[in-house]
Protein backbone atom coordinates (compact mmCIF):
# COMPACT_ATOMS: atom_id res chain seq x y z
CA UNK A 1 0.00 0.00 0.00
CA UNK A 2 2.48 2.52 1.09
CA UNK A 3 4.51 1.29 -1.76
CA UNK A 4 2.00 2.07 -4.24
CA UNK A 5 1.87 5.34 -2.65
CA UNK A 6 4.94 6.12 -2.80
CA UNK A 7 4.96 5.82 -6.42
CA UNK A 8 2.51 7.99 -7.72
CA UNK A 9 2.84 10.67 -5.43
CA UNK A 10 4.50 14.02 -7.68
CA UNK A 11 8.32 15.04 -7.73
CA UNK A 12 7.23 18.02 -5.49
CA UNK A 13 6.77 15.51 -2.79
CA UNK A 14 10.89 13.61 -3.74
CA UNK A 15 12.36 16.80 -2.62
CA UNK A 16 10.22 16.89 0.60
CA UNK A 17 11.02 13.47 0.90
CA UNK A 18 14.16 12.45 -0.40
CA UNK A 19 14.57 9.19 1.15
CA UNK A 20 11.14 7.11 -0.52
CA UNK A 21 11.44 5.84 -3.52
CA UNK A 22 9.57 7.16 -6.63
CA UNK A 23 8.80 6.70 -9.70
CA UNK A 24 10.36 9.74 -11.63
CA UNK A 25 8.60 11.47 -14.38
CA UNK A 26 11.41 11.33 -17.11
CA UNK A 27 13.02 13.91 -18.37
CA UNK A 28 14.15 14.60 -22.17
CA UNK A 29 16.63 16.73 -23.86
CA UNK A 30 16.01 16.34 -27.67
CA UNK A 31 19.28 16.73 -29.56
CA UNK A 32 19.19 17.97 -32.96
CA UNK A 33 21.39 19.23 -35.75
CA UNK A 34 21.90 18.29 -39.43
CA UNK A 35 24.00 14.55 -40.42
CA UNK A 36 27.16 14.38 -39.30
CA UNK A 37 26.61 17.57 -37.17
CA UNK A 38 28.19 15.67 -33.81
CA UNK A 39 25.18 14.50 -31.99
CA UNK A 40 26.02 11.24 -30.95
CA UNK A 41 29.75 12.34 -30.39
CA UNK A 42 28.74 14.97 -28.05
CA UNK A 43 26.04 12.87 -26.69
CA UNK A 44 28.83 10.24 -25.55
CA UNK A 45 30.68 12.86 -23.81
CA UNK A 46 27.29 14.31 -21.95
CA UNK A 47 27.00 10.45 -20.14
CA UNK A 48 30.34 10.23 -19.00
CA UNK A 49 30.02 13.64 -17.41
CA UNK A 50 26.30 13.88 -16.33
CA UNK A 51 23.57 11.41 -15.13
CA UNK A 52 22.11 11.12 -18.71
CA UNK A 53 20.89 8.18 -21.24
CA UNK A 54 21.69 8.31 -24.76
CA UNK A 55 18.86 6.93 -26.58
CA UNK A 56 19.66 7.53 -30.37
CA UNK A 57 16.64 7.40 -32.74
CA UNK A 58 18.27 6.61 -35.61
CA UNK A 59 20.51 3.99 -33.57
CA UNK A 60 17.31 2.44 -32.43
CA UNK A 61 15.81 2.09 -35.97
CA UNK A 62 18.68 0.32 -37.40
CA UNK A 63 18.96 -2.19 -34.45
CA UNK A 64 15.41 -3.12 -35.13
CA UNK A 65 16.01 -3.37 -38.98
CA UNK A 66 18.52 -5.63 -38.07
CA UNK A 67 16.40 -7.77 -35.38
CA UNK A 68 15.53 -11.38 -36.94
CA UNK A 69 11.88 -11.25 -37.34
CA UNK A 70 11.36 -7.54 -37.49
CA UNK A 71 7.80 -6.80 -39.28
CA UNK A 72 9.05 -3.23 -39.64
CA UNK A 73 12.82 -4.12 -40.81
CA UNK A 74 12.44 -3.75 -44.62
CA UNK A 75 10.80 -0.01 -44.40
CA UNK A 76 12.99 1.27 -42.08
CA UNK A 77 15.99 0.08 -44.34
CA UNK A 78 14.07 1.59 -47.13
CA UNK A 79 13.55 4.69 -45.39
CA UNK A 80 17.18 4.95 -44.12
CA UNK A 81 18.91 4.42 -47.42
CA UNK A 82 16.59 7.09 -49.12
CA UNK A 83 17.04 9.61 -46.55
CA UNK A 84 13.52 9.83 -45.09
CA UNK A 85 11.43 10.06 -41.62
CA UNK A 86 9.55 6.37 -40.87
CA UNK A 87 6.71 6.62 -39.28
CA UNK A 88 6.70 7.96 -35.93
CA UNK A 89 4.47 5.25 -34.22
CA UNK A 90 7.51 3.11 -35.00
CA UNK A 91 10.32 5.17 -33.48
CA UNK A 92 7.79 6.22 -30.45
CA UNK A 93 7.51 2.82 -30.01
CA UNK A 94 11.19 2.01 -29.98
CA UNK A 95 12.32 4.91 -28.03
CA UNK A 96 9.55 4.47 -24.86
CA UNK A 97 10.38 0.72 -24.66
CA UNK A 98 14.19 1.97 -24.02
CA UNK A 99 13.35 4.71 -21.62
CA UNK A 100 10.97 2.32 -19.61
CA UNK A 101 13.77 -0.26 -19.53
CA UNK A 102 16.48 1.99 -18.35
CA UNK A 103 14.02 3.61 -15.60
CA UNK A 104 13.86 -0.60 -15.14
CA UNK A 105 16.78 -1.64 -14.47
CA UNK A 106 17.83 1.73 -11.98
CA UNK A 107 15.34 4.32 -10.93
CA UNK A 108 17.34 6.78 -10.83
CA UNK A 109 18.14 7.41 -14.27
CA UNK A 110 15.33 9.50 -15.66
CA UNK A 111 17.54 11.91 -17.37
CA UNK A 112 16.96 10.82 -21.49
CA UNK A 113 19.19 12.51 -24.40
CA UNK A 114 16.79 11.75 -27.24
CA UNK A 115 19.17 12.25 -30.25
CA UNK A 116 17.70 12.47 -33.91
CA UNK A 117 14.42 13.26 -32.04
CA UNK A 118 11.72 14.91 -33.43
CA UNK A 119 12.61 15.30 -37.29
CA UNK A 120 9.61 16.21 -38.37
CA UNK A 121 5.77 17.26 -37.85
CA UNK A 122 4.91 13.66 -37.84
CA UNK A 123 7.52 13.04 -35.04
CA UNK A 124 6.23 15.85 -33.45
CA UNK A 125 2.86 15.05 -33.23
CA UNK A 126 3.33 11.63 -32.83
CA UNK A 127 5.12 12.65 -29.48
CA UNK A 128 2.66 15.17 -28.33
CA UNK A 129 -0.26 12.81 -28.35
CA UNK A 130 1.43 10.04 -26.93
CA UNK A 131 4.50 11.05 -24.91
CA UNK A 132 3.15 14.74 -23.40
CA UNK A 133 1.84 13.15 -20.25
CA UNK A 134 4.40 10.66 -19.97
CA UNK A 135 7.77 12.70 -19.98
CA UNK A 136 9.17 16.46 -19.43
CA UNK A 137 10.66 17.82 -22.77
CA UNK A 138 13.20 20.52 -20.84
CA UNK A 139 15.00 22.06 -23.60
CA UNK A 140 16.21 21.24 -27.62
CA UNK A 141 20.33 21.45 -27.53
CA UNK A 142 20.52 22.56 -31.32
CA UNK A 143 24.01 21.56 -33.02
CA UNK A 144 24.06 24.46 -35.83
CA UNK A 145 26.38 23.01 -38.50
CA UNK A 146 26.79 23.89 -42.20
CA UNK A 147 25.35 21.61 -44.82
CA UNK A 148 29.01 21.37 -46.48
CA UNK A 149 30.68 20.32 -43.33
CA UNK A 150 27.94 18.18 -42.59
CA UNK A 151 28.61 16.09 -45.41
CA UNK A 152 32.12 16.31 -45.43
CA UNK A 153 32.15 14.23 -41.84
CA UNK A 154 29.38 11.76 -42.64
CA UNK A 155 31.29 10.90 -46.13
CA UNK A 156 34.68 10.55 -43.67
CA UNK A 157 32.35 8.60 -41.14
CA UNK A 158 31.30 6.45 -44.36
CA UNK A 159 34.85 5.35 -44.88
CA UNK A 160 34.02 2.70 -41.53
CA UNK A 161 30.63 3.43 -40.43
CA UNK A 162 28.88 0.16 -42.81
CA UNK A 163 26.19 2.68 -42.74
CA UNK A 164 24.13 2.55 -46.14
CA UNK A 165 23.03 5.98 -45.81
CA UNK A 166 26.69 7.92 -45.21
CA UNK A 167 27.38 8.10 -49.33
CA UNK A 168 26.83 11.32 -51.52
CA UNK A 169 23.27 10.30 -53.33
CA UNK A 170 21.86 9.65 -49.72
CA UNK A 171 23.32 12.74 -48.02
CA UNK A 172 21.72 15.15 -50.36
CA UNK A 173 18.21 13.45 -49.65
CA UNK A 174 19.22 13.52 -45.82
CA UNK A 175 20.34 17.41 -46.26
CA UNK A 176 17.34 17.98 -48.26
CA UNK A 177 15.07 16.47 -45.20
CA UNK A 178 16.72 17.78 -42.45
CA UNK A 179 16.82 21.56 -44.03
CA UNK A 180 12.78 20.83 -45.23
CA UNK A 181 11.42 18.85 -41.99
CA UNK A 182 13.29 18.96 -38.97
CA UNK A 183 14.91 23.01 -39.46
CA UNK A 184 10.80 24.00 -38.79
CA UNK A 185 10.78 22.02 -35.60
CA UNK A 186 13.65 23.41 -34.55
CA UNK A 187 12.24 26.75 -35.32
CA UNK A 188 9.09 26.24 -33.68
CA UNK A 189 10.46 25.09 -30.57
CA UNK A 190 12.74 28.23 -30.85
CA UNK A 191 9.86 29.84 -30.62
CA UNK A 192 8.95 28.42 -27.22
CA UNK A 193 12.11 29.61 -26.23
CA UNK A 194 13.25 25.87 -25.34
CA UNK A 195 16.10 25.83 -27.50
CA UNK A 196 19.84 25.72 -26.79
CA UNK A 197 21.80 26.51 -29.81
CA UNK A 198 25.73 25.70 -30.08
CA UNK A 199 28.19 26.17 -32.65
CA UNK A 200 28.63 23.15 -34.30
CA UNK A 201 31.17 23.51 -36.53
CA UNK A 202 34.42 23.69 -34.06
CA UNK A 203 36.58 20.78 -33.09
CA UNK A 204 34.83 18.35 -30.81
CA UNK A 205 36.50 20.26 -27.31
CA UNK A 206 35.25 23.62 -28.38
CA UNK A 207 31.85 22.48 -29.02
CA UNK A 208 31.68 20.20 -25.74
CA UNK A 209 32.75 23.36 -23.56
CA UNK A 210 29.51 25.33 -24.93
CA UNK A 211 27.95 22.13 -23.90
CA UNK A 212 28.90 21.65 -20.44
CA UNK A 213 28.15 25.22 -19.80
CA UNK A 214 24.60 24.87 -20.51
CA UNK A 215 24.57 21.33 -18.82
CA UNK A 216 25.88 22.99 -15.79
CA UNK A 217 23.38 25.83 -15.90
CA UNK A 218 20.21 23.71 -16.45
CA UNK A 219 20.63 19.93 -17.54
P1 LIG B 1 25.66 12.82 -35.90
O1 LIG B 1 25.28 11.88 -34.79
O2 LIG B 1 25.16 14.20 -35.69
O3 LIG B 1 25.32 12.30 -37.26
P2 LIG B 1 28.40 12.06 -35.25
O4 LIG B 1 28.60 12.39 -33.81
O5 LIG B 1 28.21 10.63 -35.60
O6 LIG B 1 27.24 12.97 -35.89
O7 LIG B 1 29.65 12.65 -36.04
C1 LIG B 1 29.78 12.46 -37.45
C2 LIG B 1 31.24 12.26 -37.79
O8 LIG B 1 31.96 13.46 -37.57
C3 LIG B 1 31.92 11.20 -36.95
O9 LIG B 1 32.87 10.51 -37.74
C4 LIG B 1 32.62 12.00 -35.85
O10 LIG B 1 33.79 11.37 -35.38
C5 LIG B 1 32.94 13.29 -36.55
N1 LIG B 1 32.82 14.47 -35.68
C6 LIG B 1 31.93 14.69 -34.71
N2 LIG B 1 32.09 15.90 -34.16
C7 LIG B 1 33.09 16.49 -34.83
C8 LIG B 1 33.75 17.78 -34.73
N3 LIG B 1 33.36 18.70 -33.84
N4 LIG B 1 34.76 18.05 -35.59
C9 LIG B 1 35.15 17.14 -36.50
N5 LIG B 1 34.60 15.90 -36.63
C10 LIG B 1 33.59 15.58 -35.82
O1 LIG C 1 20.25 10.26 -36.61
P1 LIG C 1 20.76 9.35 -37.66
O2 LIG C 1 21.67 10.05 -38.64
O3 LIG C 1 21.38 8.11 -37.11
O4 LIG C 1 19.47 8.89 -38.49
C1 LIG C 1 19.64 8.07 -39.63
C2 LIG C 1 18.34 7.89 -40.31
O5 LIG C 1 17.38 7.23 -39.47
C3 LIG C 1 17.63 9.15 -40.78
O6 LIG C 1 18.16 9.70 -41.95
C4 LIG C 1 16.21 8.61 -40.99
O7 LIG C 1 16.08 7.87 -42.19
C5 LIG C 1 16.07 7.64 -39.80
N1 LIG C 1 15.44 8.34 -38.66
C6 LIG C 1 14.06 8.49 -38.69
N2 LIG C 1 13.43 9.14 -37.67
C7 LIG C 1 14.13 9.67 -36.65
C8 LIG C 1 15.54 9.52 -36.60
C9 LIG C 1 16.17 8.85 -37.63
O8 LIG C 1 13.40 8.04 -39.62
N3 LIG C 1 13.49 10.35 -35.70
MG1 LIG D 1 24.15 10.05 -34.88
Amino acid sequence: MIRRLCATVSQKASRLCPRVSLTMKPQVVFVLGGPGAGKGTQCSKIVEHYNYTHLSAGDLLREEQARQGSECGQLIANYIKEGKIVPVHITIQLLWKAMQQTMEKDEKMFHFLIDGFPRNEDNLQGWNSTMDEKALVKFVLFFDCDSEVCIGRCLERGKSSGRTDDNRESLEKRIKTYLMSTRPIVELYEKLGKVRSVDASRSVEEVFTDVKAIFDKEG
